[in-house]
């Protein structure tokens, strides 16, 4: 079965067509970064209407790479929740036409399904496993019964990592995005040589929650003891240490879940994955297999899309031609403690 994904959710305009859930024949990203750099982040309006220019094309271009005539296309599986509105619209309203149009099946993706699916296209995972979910609009730690069978059990109570990255970055006028050039900073500078705050949870939240706006707001509080001079300032050092304590936020609360469920597989998801660190940091922890998915899956694509659609769909769940689009994240079920 040939599932073409679709992928708009934020500022990547992608298709893909995954053949069986696992065969990438093609993954087209169309990234807006360029478009939105002037403005340090991504603007709404200019990513709906980018997408509405780009869709078209974007989906020629995956069936072009894949080989394919539009004919040979089984089924359409589009990121239905949650993001921008505006640009979640285009992809959902020319996945339901184009499906209309065929009289095939169409289903609606959940986007953070989709990030925690990714790693399993490549490297499958037995159910149940940990489940990390860090991206620029999410920051989720759960246990994976299945791919529609998620418990949640830790989330950030303010900024999402890659927010913070990302926010960190504007500040100090590090480049956009903010966590690819914290990343690259990072590699040459002293990961101690400034030492923030850790999160400022309270008594009674959650065990495996995360907080990022402390150490957000200390990373940048830095920049004034540069201007006042009592402090030297390294680009670099700042970039380091900022990345190994917002990563060490994470780990501690990861291996306490992987310690507390006892479960000894994980897989990680979301664009915060391509880390260098993460990935070096998640990968030493002892006995337990991780999967991640490869650079091209961490961040917004097409082919996690299908390749989760294709699964919905061989167990015979598909979406009403009318599928509904939603800004908000669906309600998990949240079961630990
Ligand atoms: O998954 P994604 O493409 O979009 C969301 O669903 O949010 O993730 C984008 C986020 C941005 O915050 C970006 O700065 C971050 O992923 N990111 C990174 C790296 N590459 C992308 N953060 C840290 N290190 C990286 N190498
Ligand atoms: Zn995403």
């Amino acid at each position: 079965m040939k599932v073409l994904g679709i992928e708009t959710s934020c500022d990547e305009c992608s298709a893909a067509v995954v053949e069986d859930g696992s065969v990438i024949l093609s993954n087209v990203i169309a990234t807006q970064i360029e478009l939105h750099k002037p403005y340090q982040g991504v603007v709404p309006e200019i990513a709906s209407r980018l997408h509405t220019q780009w869709i078209s094309q974007v989906v020629s271009a995956a069936l072009k790479q894949a080989k394919l005539s539009i004919e040979c296309i089984d089924a359409i599986a589009v990121t239905n929740r949650p993001g921008l509105l505006g640009s979640l619209l285009v992809g959902v309203n020319f996945a339901k036409a184009m499906a209309a149009t065929l009289g095939i099946p169409l289903v609606g993706i959940d986007h953070i399904r989709a990030h925690l699916y990714a790693s399993q296209v490549e490297h499958p995972l037995e159910y149940p496993y940990l489940g990390v979910l860090i991206s620029g609009g999410h920051t989720v730690i759960c246990k994976v019964n299945g791919y529609d069978e998620i418990d949640v059990m830790g989330t950030t109570i303010d900024d999402a990592i890659g927010e913070a990255f990302d926010k960190v970055a504007k500040h100090y006028g590090f480049g956009y995005p903010g966590g690819v050039m914290i990343d690259r900073l990072a590699q040459k500078g002293d990961p101690l040589a400034f030492l923030f705050p850790g999160p400022s949870l309270q008594k009674g939240d959650h065990p495996y929650d995360v907080s990022y706006s402390g150490l957000k707001t200390a990373a940048i509080n830095q920049l004034d003891q540069f201007w006042n001079g009592s402090a030297e300032k390294s680009d670099e050092n700042i970039a380091a240490s900022f990345q190994r304590s917002a990563i060490n936020i994470l780990t501690k609360r990861i291996r306490k879940a992987l310690d507390d469920t006892k479960l000894n597989r994980m897989a990680v998801g979301g664009g915060v994955a391509a880390n260098s660190l993460v990935r070096r940091e998640l990968t030493s922890i002892d006995k337990v297999e991780v999967a991640f998915p490869s650079m091209k899956l961490c961040t917004d694509n097409g082919a996690m899309i299908a390749a989760l659609g294709y699964r919905y769909i061989a167990d015979g769940h598909v979406s009403p031609y009318d599928l509904k689009t939603s800004a908000r994240v669906a309600a998990f079920k949240r079961s630990y403690p």
